[in-house]
């Protein structure tokens, strides 16, 4: 994420991530299941603008970007307690015993309900933001407890490293430096999908796959052999639950072009290039065939 001074206040870039790689290993008994995800930034952000407020407040406001690659939100984002900005806000208050509020404006690109973790990346965005100008003084890991406390993909945000293997519920973080070169085309349907409905109906695996592969292909930068060691447990259950996801899945078979996989719980769907040229010249024949928003990002900016 990127922090700097705006008016008095605070201004964050707040990236979207990808899977490039989802096992599901077993079922908790708090109900979360046990992972193995690759977790990677891409170069499409939502902006907060944070300002104090002498009073005990949260306000949250939130605006449609002009330049939002995929349009209009499906629907509209809430601005209370519902939204991952404001609870994060108040868990901070309630922890260090802020007296002083605050008022955020969100300028939404990333898309909700698509995991591609946006209302997640707010929320880290939120911690990191209201640490500075509260001047409360949390560590990044005392940070990371709390971010665990709000959901499973915050802490990730929190390390500012574009890459890691995140296990446990997605916050136990292992930073990778692997140099990636690459654009992401991004895709997402007019259907978004529940993070809590797709993992109900999705399975633990009975051999579960290691990322292992895919880090050593990566490393080797070796874009052909991606393909093979790209996966996502949670793909089968969201294409159940909503038709689109396959529907690009096979568009994306019939290009002959990069890797392709589904981010998340979906609903959004990713295939990788390694030129931006080329990148957006699927974008546009995803466009021609009308299978959703699309956009052209880096991945690990
Ligand atoms: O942690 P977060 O609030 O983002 O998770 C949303 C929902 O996704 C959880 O309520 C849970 O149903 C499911 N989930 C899961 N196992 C994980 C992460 C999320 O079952 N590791």
């Amino acid at each position: 994420m990127k922090v700097r001074p705006e008016h008095g206040g605070l201004r964050v870039d707040a990236p979207a991530k990808l899977n490039l790689f989802l096992e599901i290993l077993g079922k908790r008994p708090d109900g979360y299941h046990e992972l193995e995800t690759l977790m990677v930034t891409v170069g499409l952000y939502d902006t907060l603008e944070f300002k104090e407020e002498p009073t005990d407040c949260v306000r949250l406001q939130c605006l449609e970007a002009d330049d939002g690659p995929f349009g209009p939100a499906r629907e509209p984002i809430p601005v209370d307690d519902r939204n991952l900005v404001v609870r994060a806000a108040r868990l901070l208050k309630t922890r260090a015993d802020v007296t002083q509020g605050v008022s955020v404006t969100l300028t939404k690109r990333i898309p909700a309900a698509a995991g591609l973790a946006g209302g997640s990346s707010d929320a880290a965005a939120t911690l990191v933001a209201l640490n500075r100008l509260w001047t409360l003084g949390f560590s990044t890991g005392e940070l990371q407890q709390l971010a665990a406390e709000l959901g499973s993909d915050i802490p990730f945000f929190l390390t500012e490293r574009p890459l890691a293997v995140c296990r446990g519920r997605g916050e136990i973080i292992e930073p990778l430096s692997i140099p990636l070169r690459l654009f992401a085309v991004i895709v997402s349907p007019s259907v978004g999908l529940s993070t809590a409905e797709v993992y109900r109906h999705s399975r633990v695996s009975v051999s579960p796959r290691s990322v292992q592969p895919l880090l050593e292909v990566l490393v080797r930068d070796e874009l052909a052999d991606v393909q093979g060691c790209l996966h996502n447990a949670l793909q089968p259950a969201a294409e159940q639950l909503c038709p689109d996801v396959r529907n690009i899945a096979a568009f994306f078979e019939t290009q002959n072009e990069g890797p392709h996989l589904m981010s998340g719980s979906g609903s959004a769907y990713f295939a990788l290039c390694r030129q931006r040229q080329r990148a957006e010249e699927l974008a546009d024949r995803v466009r021609s065939a009308g299978l959703g928003g699309v956009a052209v990002a880096e991945v690990a900016p």
